[in-house]
């Protein structure tokens, strides 16, 4: 008897326990990695708790790629994929094929940061809810740097001469595999993020401003972008022009670069009993652009959505709950370095603890520069390829920044006529 009311009170706790004939299968993209593995740990601990299964869609790595597969995905109206990972510069694009959150959440998104809410509420609806929250990062040895009694660099100036020294110094000791900085250079998504920093730690604004004017064609900016491309050969890899995030993690934790721009994410990873760096590591802010310039961190993460081509909305409404609940969020937190999306567990000693950069570059993550996505909305894929194109074509010395650029604003103009982007 007691057992049988212990197990009620465990399925009561845990919501609705579906039986055998209502049991649903429900879909969900994950990314690969260790973020997939964990997303993976979190669905199957729903399934089991609600006795229904999930299934997981593996899906590309690029951010754009993964658009395109679900642009394909939603625009037949296919059920092939109930939740999916939204990044926080797509509500705007998916809005219509996304089913509004609010009725199911029991308003729990009151519990998020309120920008990330807003950034995922269109026009009235809540089409996805927060679940995790990016920033650039800049990523250094601190062996190699005390080795070369070098500060961490707060300019890009001085994160130049600082890379070159070590970089120098060590290939002339043998260490010939050393880079100074590895970032992503490859023309994508994680490109348009790399270069917005480059440009707004310059004060060159942000492509396309908040009313909708195209700012993106003046001297910071071209600045900015020629300071990238003369890193290319030098200081960087010509192999940083096919890098993601992956590629420039594999070299920074095999040991072979001084310095790296990434996500949060990467820190558990090289955290890692098995990697060459673990406890070599520090976290900073990315550097200003010269002494007028800023510290800019292009803002970034993930949300999860539900299709409105779903035989399951309901059902799917309540994975999306749990996965992006506190208590996932925390597990997330602590085995992979995401950052959460609910303030309160910025408090939790456990989490603060395997990420203390979390509670250090706590600014870094408040005040990181969004992509022009909201201004852009629709048309913000775009606008980013167009700004990533633009960007490869500098770093790659096809073409030098300042006519790139003019050509770039020429084009931009192009999409939203007289600044209207509707
Ligand atoms: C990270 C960010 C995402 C961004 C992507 C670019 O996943 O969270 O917002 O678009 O990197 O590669």
């Amino acid at each position: 008897m007691k057992t049988r009311i212990a197990v009620l009170a465990v399925a009561a706790a845990l919501g609705a326990t579906a039986t055998a004939a209502d049991a649903a299968t429900l879909k969900i993209s994950c990314a690969s990695g260790l973020d997939g593995q964990l997303c993976r740990q979190a669905t199957a601990q729903w399934a089991k708790n609600t006795g229904n299964e999930v299934e997981v869609v593996t899906t590309p790595t690029d951010s754009n790629a993964l658009l395109a597969l679900y642009q394909q995905i939603l625009a037949s109206g296919s059920d092939k994929i109930d939740v999916l990972m939204i990044d926080v510069v797509w509500p705007g694009i998916l809005a219509n094929h996304l089913i509004d959150l609010r009725p199911y959440t029991g308003g729990a998104e009151k519990q998020h940061f309120a920008s990330m809410v807003a950034n995922n509420t269109v026009g009235g609806k809540l089409v996805a809810m927060p679940w995790f929250t990016d920033a650039g990062l800049l990523y250094y040895r601190k062996d190699l740097l005390d080795k070369y009694k070098l500060k961490p660099p707060t300019t890009w100036e001085e994160l130049t001469a600082a890379a070159k020294t070590v970089q120098d110094a060590e290939r002339a000791a043998g260490n010939d595999k050393l880079w100074g900085y590895v970032w992503q250079g490859r023309a994508y998504e994680g490109l348009s993020c790399a270069a917005l920093e480059w440009v707004a730690s310059h004060n060159g604004g942000t492509v396309v401003d908040a009313t909708g004017k195209v700012t993106i064609n003046n001297a910071n900016a071209a600045r900015a972008l020629s300071t990238a491309a003369s890193w290319v050969g030098t200081i960087t890899p010509k192999a940083v022009l096919n890098y993601g995030e992956e590629e420039a993690r594999g070299v920074f934790q095999a040991g072979n670069a001084v310095f790296m721009r990434n996500w949060p994410y990467a820190w558990s990873l090289l955290q890692k009993p098995d990697s060459t760096v673990r406890g070599k590591v520090g976290v900073m802010p990315l550097p200003r652009g010269g002494a007028a310039g800023r510290n800019a961190a292009t803002l970034g993460g993930w949300q999860l959505g539900v299709s409105r081509y779903s035989k399951n909305p309901k059902l799917a409404a309540e994975l999306v709950a749990y996965m992006t609940s506190a208590e996932v969020q925390k597990m997330r937190a602590i085995k992979g370095s995401f950052n959460p999306t609910i303030p309160a567990l910025y408090q939790d000693a456990e989490i603060i603890k395997a990420n203390p950069f979390m509670a250090t570059l706590s600014s870094t993550f408040s005040s990181a520069v969004p992509r022009p996505s909201a201004v852009s909305g629709a048309k913000y894929n775009q606008v980013s390829n167009q700004f990533w194109n633009a960007s490869h074509d500098v770093l790659s010395g096809k073409s030098d920044a300042k006519s790139a650029l003019a050509r770039l604003e020429f084009s931009l103009k192009r999409l939203a006529p007289a600044g209207n982007w509707k």
